[in-house]
């Protein structure tokens, strides 16, 4: 006779039903290896009407139904409040349950805490899904790359400005239509700003790092540009030359010591894999020493393929599964640094930005009654000092990505 194997039950508290809690709640139903089940689901608002099924006895208001119930060994926390995920996943970190988690302003704003917590009560947080929606990018690299000579880490982390630069640069349609189908679809955050003002990226950016080179870099010290400016004339710039336009975050090795890390509008022309990457898509490039480029691609937003990820999490936690954070031991870590040149477009009318901006060299000058533009070198820390000025509604800036002529995917 066969012997029986029992395998341990996740018993599952569940912190927010919007897209991606229902997404979870949907792809948990289906996987019958998973040896989880959702006990009870905290919502702020138990009369508000969901798209799915859940049988009321889930459903509580009260955080405490999930925190003492004794059954419960794993917490998912997918709610949309940065404070209210802080509060979910340090208390349940502090009563030693480990949490699962997809919310990334919270994590990227309180990392060095969250890692504190778990070293201190003994126990676990994953958050694949705060990353690149259903790509296994933070998994990856804190286990796979961990002795490789990493140098870069590069992509398109967002799929919500993705989609809107997709839809306007090969469908024609106008940013404000292209925007609202994001929200429409699921893609958007509930405040669609912190897709389109790269800020969302920007978070990811920040997690990515501290599991890619062990350094823990505040998100307000990095620079971060979005696409709200974005112009025709930016578009049309764009075609002539060939390119796209997309929201690139990076994170890239400037020397043995030292690092840099950023998020702008790039040009990307064809034969980049990040060219491809349309739609909600998220495109990672990983760059290393002995093994030049690596890319890994999928859907980056939308409920069901971020569940996919919270689920991969709870699955690991079935095995014991626990980030170590062992980059940030070693000895040598890079250090950051914004004393970097890259090579930019910068768009323009009232604003004088040849007089306003500490341009090294200019290459490309054009002036004209409906709008000028630049193409000159600068130093990122430049940028970071006159951040305010790249604000003003006439002016849009994308890197030309001459900084990594050599390195460049
Ligand atoms: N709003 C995010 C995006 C969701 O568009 O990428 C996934 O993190």
């Amino acid at each position: 006779m066969k012997p029986t194997i029992k395998k341990p039950t996740i018993k599952i508290g569940l912190f927010g039903l919007g897209v991606v809690g229902q997404g979870f709640f949907k792809v948990i139903a289906r996987a019958t290896n998973a040896h989880a089940e959702i006990r009870r689901i905290c919502v702020r608002d138990l009369a508000k009407p969901r798209g799915i099924d859940v049988p009321r006895n889930l459903l509580t208001d009260n955080p405490d139904d999930i925190f003492l119930d004794p059954e419960i060994n794993l917490i998912v926390e997918v709610v949309s409040d940065p404070e209210m995920a802080w509060r979910i996943a340090s208390t349940a970190l502090r009563r030693g349950i480990p949490v699962v988690s997809g919310s990334k302003t919270m994590i990227a704003a309180n990392l060095p805490e969250l890692i504190s917590l778990q070293r201190q009560y003994d126990t676990a947080m994953l958050y694949d899904a705060s990353s690149c929606g259903s790509i296994p990018v933070i998994r990856n690299l804190e286990e796979y790359y961990d002795n490789d000579l990493l140098l870069e880490v590069k992509g398109i982390l967002n799929g919500s400005s993705n989609y809107i630069l997709s839809r306007v640069f090969d469908h024609g349609e106008d940013y404000a239509s292209a925007l609202s189908k994001a929200q429409r679809l699921g893609f958007a955050e509930s405040d669609p700003t912190f897709d389109i003002s790269g800020l969302d990226s920007l978070f990811k950016l920040v997690i990515i790092t501290v599991h890619a080179l062990g350094v823990y870099v505040s998100p307000k010290d990095v620079f971060t540009y979005g696409i709200n400016a974005i112009h025709d004339s930016d578009i049309r710039y764009a075609r002539e030359k060939g390119v796209k336009i997309k929201l690139v975050a990076q994170v890239v090795k400037v020397s043995d010591e030292e690092f840099t890390m950023f998020v702008m509008p790039e040009f990307v022309s064809p034969g980049k894999y990040i060219y491809s990457v349309d739609n909600e898509y998220n495109g990672v490039v990983i760059r290393g020493e002995c093994y030049d480029r690596q890319f890994m691609f999928g859907k980056g937003a939308g409920g069901l393929p971020t569940a996919s990820s919270i689920l991969s999490d709870v699955m690991a936690r079935l095995h014991g599964y626990r980030y170590e954070y062992k980059k940030m031991d070693y000895i040598n870590r890079p250090a950051y640094t914004t004393d970097v040149t890259l090579r930019v477009y910068i768009r323009y009318s009232s604003t004088d930005i040849p007089g306003l901006l500490p341009l090294q060299c200019v290459h490309e000058q054009y002036l004209s009654a409906d709008g000028n533009y630049v193409v000159a070198d600068i130093v990122l820390g430049d940028l970071i000092k006159h951040r305010a000025t790249l604000d003003a509604p006439d002016v849009f800036i994308a890197n030309m990505t001459r900084f990594f002529v050599d390195r460049d995917n």
